[in-house]
């Protein structure tokens, strides 16, 4: 081995700004990162048993990925879950605080309205029974509101999965300027060019992101139904 080769190799063996050895297994060890980063081979162990119980709809393996990454990276005291229908967002949420031992008071909230095309009837909350998951009942930004207003001082876990249209997403986007620490993951944000089916949800976090600081946004850009990471802390 030559030794230009011989010092290329060493130095790409080292974190320059730590001086820690980056070892793909031990990424940033005993450091938290600056943004969003955990371990994927451990955490797939993880997603893998998640989706015995929850299976793989509505969120395919890439975004239980994302979910638990989140979950683990900001290690939430609150989770809020807008839209609960059968509750396995909820139950997500749930399992994680369980398996990654990150306690996380867990909330879910949807409408009790049988008007609206999604309403689950009696299926509402199936997934969560008999788990410490707190159901409510009312619009989603405003019992989220109250929920944050009660701790100021919490890292939340932000999910909004509840009505898809442009202008309830960014609604509920406006939640992130009442939050210093956590982050929001958005479900259904698949965008393609000249696409058929509803990209508001992928548009609200464009817009929201162009006049608001947000230090980090992940888009899961592979295909339907897709999901985007907002790091506030
Ligand atoms: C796509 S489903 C959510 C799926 C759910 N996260 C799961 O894992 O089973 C959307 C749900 O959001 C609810 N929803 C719609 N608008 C809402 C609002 N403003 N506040 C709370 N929930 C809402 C609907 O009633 C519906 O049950």
């Amino acid at each position: 081995m030559s030794i230009k080769t011989l010092v290329n190799k060493l130095k790409h063996s080292f974190e320059p700004a730590t001086g820690a050895r980056y070892d793909a297994k031990v990424q940033h060890a005993g450091q938290q990162p600056q943004l969003l980063e955990v371990n994927k081979w451990v955490l797939s162990k993880t997603v893998k048993k998640l989706s015995g119980i929850v299976g793989l709809h509505p969120y395919p393996f890439d975004e239980l990925m994302l979910m638990a990454a989140a979950f683990q990276y900001h290690a939430p005291n609150v989770v809020i879950d807008i839209g609960t229908h059968i509750g396995k967002s909820a139950r997500i949420w749930h399992e994680l605080s369980r398996g990654l031992d990150i306690p996380a008071a867990i909330h879910t909230i949807d409408l009790q309205d049988p008007q609206h095309p999604e309403y689950p009837g009696a299926e509402m909350g199936r997934f969560i029974k008999g788990t410490p998951v707190i159901q409510h009942l009312g619009d989603g930004v405003e019992v989220a509101r109250e929920i944050i207003k009660a701790h100021p001082e919490a890292v939340f876990l932000m999910f909004l999965d509840g009505d898809h249209a442009y202008e309830k997403v960014r609604r509920e986007l406006e939640l992130a300027k009442l939050i210093d620490q956590g982050c929001f993951l958005v479900h259904d944000t698949f965008f393609q060019l000249g696409a058929q089916y509803n990209v508001g949800p992928y548009e609200a976090i464009q817009d929201f992101v162009r006049e608001n600081q947000v230090k980090q946004v992940v888009h899961l850009q592979t295909g339907l139904p897709g999901m985007s990471y907002l790091g506030l802390s």
